[in-house]
């Protein structure tokens, strides 16, 4: 950095100077930058540290500098090293000497945490925005197709039939817990360290909770030294992000399956799909994949985040100012693809006869089988026993078990009747559910009503 440099006798190497700025990460934290000055300016004017000339001076000041930085003209150089000493340059030039009084009782030690965490806890709040767009696009898509029944899976494999609806709530269940994982990092983060100075506080008469409170913080620091060197808020914030990414990833994952032409059970709008360059049928789900992939990139700023953070002494040490591009780039990525996502399903069509035609499998109708025999009394362990040898029968014909004669079915265990062949019905298999959280269609269609 060219300025602040009077015990030096020479220039700082440009090399250098372009290797340790941050320019680019601080153009994002210009607008936090400045609303944490305006609070630590009114802050010294209440406590009479500044005047109230010089103290309405430097706000009028940074007023026209967040102006700026809101309609995209604030420019950072990166000889001024990071955006804490863009903004004091460009406030001398624009209000004179008063801006010299601005760092009283401040280190950019203390306010580069605090912009990272004005930003987090924005970028928090912006995530949630978007899972909750996200969700209300699930439970319109839940609502629209309530009647669709499909195979559910387990380990890819078809398990047994439950609602459409059933399936793409999951997903919004995911979606809750984000959101209480980061609605509680959001607490965490909401504390000023603003006055811990460059660690070790200040023997000036400052209020650091009442900058607290002009920051709409609901906490603030309790030990000066952690105050500086704490980066965990945003690895709780990465954390979340990359369970989110994840989440998404499983969603895209899910769906791309879902869209192929060997299951056809849902088909994705022209909107969100792209073709090939020399195939002209091609009908690709590429928001899908690149929110899967970008997932991984997600991930990767976490475990960036934390082995920056992992054997640093004691204190600030400038290689915090390494956590920035993490986080912020991985703002940037969940609240792109939740929103991506949310165009996705809005345009997802069930294709109902597939889903169902797949769902009639007989044999996803075993573990009914099971349940049939259970209600008339047959011990569990016995009846999956009994179903499994009819099961292997079934297959050693080459017949479905719904081709197997109720006079055979009786060689496995007399309480089998006619009644029986009803079971291989997937609505009627999704009808009969009804414990708690299942796929049963009363409570599937209560859920979906109580979301709507
Ligand atoms: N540019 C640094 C960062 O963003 C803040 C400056 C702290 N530098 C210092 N020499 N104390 O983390």
């Amino acid at each position: 950095m060219q300025v602040l440099r009077k015990a030096f006798k020479q220039p700082l190497n440009e090399k250098v100077t372009e290797f340790v700025a941050c320019t680019i990460a601080d153009a994002h934290l210009v607008k936090s930058d400045l609303k944490g000055s305006l609070a630590h300016a009114a802050m010294l004017k209440e406590e009479g540290l500044i005047s109230p000339s010089q103290g309405a001076n430097i706000e009028k000041g940074l007023s026209t500098l967040l102006a700026k930085a809101e309609d995209g003209t604030f420019e950072l150089k990166v000889e001024y090293e990071d955006v804490h000493m863009n903004v004091e340059k460009q406030l001398e030039e624009l209000i004179g000497s008063d801006a010299l009084r601005l760092h009283t009782a401040r280190s950019r030690n203390d306010q580069v945490a605090l912009d990272l965490r004005l930003y987090t806890v924005d970028a928090i709040d912006t995530v949630i925005v978007g899972l909750k767009t996200l969700q209300g696009a699930l439970v319109q898509s839940a609502k629209k197709h309530v009647d669709a029944v499909m195979p559910g899976y387990t380990h890819l494999q078809r398990a047994q039939p439950v609602l459409y609806a059933h399936a793409i709530l999951a997903f919004h269940e995911m979606f809750n817990r984000d959101i209480a994982r980061l609605q509680d990092a959001q607490k965490r983060t909401a504390v000023s360290p603003l006055g811990a100075g460059a660690q070790a506080g200040s023997a000036l008469n400052i209020n650091p909770q009442t900058v607290a409170k002009k920051l709409g913080f609901s906490q603030v620091f309790v030990n000066s030294i952690d105050a500086v060197s704490d980066r965990d808020f945003a690895a709780e914030f990465l954390m979340a992000c990359s369970l989110t990414s994840i989440h998404l990833s499983q969603m895209a994952e899910t769906l791309v399956i879902w869209s192929s032409q060997e299951f056809g059970f849902v088909e994705l709008g022209d909107n969100v799909t792209t073709t090939s360059s020399l195939m002209p049928h091609k009908k690709n789900p590429d928001p899908l994949e690149i929110t899967r992939a970008k997932s991984g990139a997600v991930i990767g700023d976490l475990v960036n985040l934390l082995i920056t953070l992992k054997a640093l002494p004691l204190g600030y040490n400038r290689d915090l100012q390494e956590t920035k591009p993490p986080v912020i780039n991985s703002a940037t990525i969940i609240n792109d693809a939740l929103e991506v996502m949310k165009c996705v399903v809005d345009s997802i069509t069930i294709n109902a006869e597939k889903t169902l035609q797949a769902a009639s499998d007989p044999a996803l109708m075993t573990t009914d089988l099971v349940e049939y025999l259970v209600l008339k009394g047959v011990p569990f362990r016995q009846a999956h026993e009994k179903i499994s040898e009819l099961v292997q029968n079934s297959r050693d014909k080459g017949l479905s078990l719904l081709d197997i004669e109720l006079s055979e079915y009786q060689n496995y265990s007399d309480k089998f009747e006619q009644d029986v062949f009803a079971l291989f019905d997937p609505t009627l298999s999704v009808t009969s559910k009804k414990s708690h959280g299942s796929t049963g269609k009363a409570l599937v269609t209560q859920a979906v009503q109580a979301l709507s």
